[in-house]
C-alpha cells in the first residue's frame, strides 16, 4: 500500500520514532562526511503552488545527498488544477517520479492527489498542515530541550501550529498553545490530538503560556495567500502577541520559529538574534527530518 504523508498523524508514535532515530542517523553521517546513496537512481517531484526556501532547497538537497534527484516544478509548470484535472496530474506524475512532495493552497487538493497517486505524496505546506516542519520541530526539540519539557505556542493557529499539536500529542510532548482570541486553532485538530492522546491546553493569555515554559515557539502573523493582514497584525500587537525579551524575563525558554521570520511583528529581532535561539538549528534539521522521512516511505531502510 502507498504511504502518504498529507499530515504527521499519517505516521503512528513507533513509526515517527523511526523517522526520528533515521533522521539523526543520517545527520551523524553527513557529520563525518558520509551519505550513504539510500535513495540512489529515485526521483522526487516537487510541486510548488507558493514560494520556499527552505522547503525547496532541502528537498533538493536531501535527494542529491541520498544518491537520487529532484525536479523542481514552480506555479507555471504543471498549472495544477488548470491544464488538467488534480487525478490525472496525480496519475501522470506516479507514471514517473517515485516520490512527490507538493505545496498547495487547498489541503483538499492534496488529498484528491494523494487518493489517485501510486506514489507517496508528501505534504510540503497546505493552508491547514506543515508536516515536515513538525518533523524537524521534533527533532531539534529532541536533540535540545528534550521530549519531556514542556513546550508553548505562543502567535497564530496558522497551519504550522495545527501540525506541530498533533506531533507534540504523538511524542507525548506537555504543550500550551497560546492565541488570540478568534486566531485558535480548529476544534477538530484538538478534537484529534485528544484521541492522540494529548490535547494542548489552550489560552489567550501569552504570558501565562511562557511562564515555565522550555521552549517557546511562534510563526508569522499572516501566512502566504492569506487576507486581511492589517486587522490581524493590529489583534496581536494590541493583545501582546509578540516573542520579545519583555514577555521572555525571567524565564529560561530557548526559542523555535518555523522561518521566514517578520522582526518586528511575531518575534523581535533581539530573541531571534539571542542565545536562545534555536531557528537554525530547526532550519537545518528540514534537511535531516525529510531524508529520514522519505527513507521510510520509500522502504530504504
Ligand atoms: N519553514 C518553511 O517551510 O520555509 P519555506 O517556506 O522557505 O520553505
Ligand atoms: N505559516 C506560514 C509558514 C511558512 C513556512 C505560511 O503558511 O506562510
Amino acid at each position: 500500500m502507498t504511504r502518504h504523508f498529507t499530515d504527521i498523524d499519517d505516521l503512528s508514535a513507533d513509526e515517527l520514532t523511526t523517522v526520528l532515530d533515521t533522521a539523526s542517523e543520517l545527520k551523524a553521517q553527513v557529520n563525518r562526511g558520509e551519505r550513504e546513496p539510500l535513495l540512489e537512481r529515485q526521483t522526487l517531484g516537487m510541486v510548488f503552488e507558493k514560494p520556499s526556501a527552505r522547503t525547496r532547497i532541502s528537498f533538493e538537497t536531501g535527494m542529491t545527498q541520498l544518491g537520487g534527484h529532484a525536479i523542481f516544478l514552480g506555479p507555471e509548470d504543471i498549472g495544477l488544477g488548470e491544464r488538467e484535472p488534480l487525478k490525472d496530474t496525480a496519475r501522470t506524475l506516479s507514471g514517473f517520479v517515485d516520490c512527490a512532495m507538493v505545496r498547495l493552497f487547498d489541503h483538499a487538493d492534496l488529498e484528491e492527489l494523494a487518493a489517485h497517486a501510486t506514489v507517496p505524496i508528501v505534504n510540503g505546506l497546505t493552508d491547514d498542515a506543515h508536516p515536515c516542519q513538525t518533523l524537524a520541530d521534533l527533532l531539534t526539540i529532541r536533540e535540545t530541550v528534550g521530549f519531556d519539557s514542556r513546550i508553548a505556542w505562543v502567535g497564530d493557529g496558522n497551519n504550522v501550529a495545527q501540525s506541530f499539536v498533533l506531533g507534540c500529542a504523538l511524542a507525548g510532548i506537555d504543550l500550551t498553545v497560546a492565541t488570540p482570541e478568534g486566531y485558535g486553532i480548529d476544534d477538530d485538530v484538538l478534537e484529534r490530538a485528544a484521541e492522540l492522546g494529548a490535547r494542548p491546553t489552550t489560552t489567550d493569555d501569552p504570558e501565562r503560556a511562557v511562564t515555565d515554559a522550555d521552549a517557546v515557539y511562534t510563526d508569522v502573523l499572516v501566512s502566504m495567500g492569506e487576507t486581511g493582514g492589517a486587522e490581524k497584525r493590529i489583534a496581536f500587537q494590541e493583545s501582546g502577541f509578540q516573542l520579545s525579551e519583555q514577555l521572555l524575563a525571567g524565564t529560561d525558554a530557548r526559542v523555535l520559529h518555523c522561518l521566514p521570520a517578520h522582526r518586528g511583528e511575531e518575534i523581535t529581532d533581539t530573541v531571534i538574534e539571542s542565545e536562545r535561539s534555536l531557528v537554525w538549528r530547526q532550519a537545518e534539521n528540514r534537511l535531516h527530518a525529510q531524508k529520514g522521512l522519505l527513507a521510510f516511505l520509500l522502504d530504504a531502510r
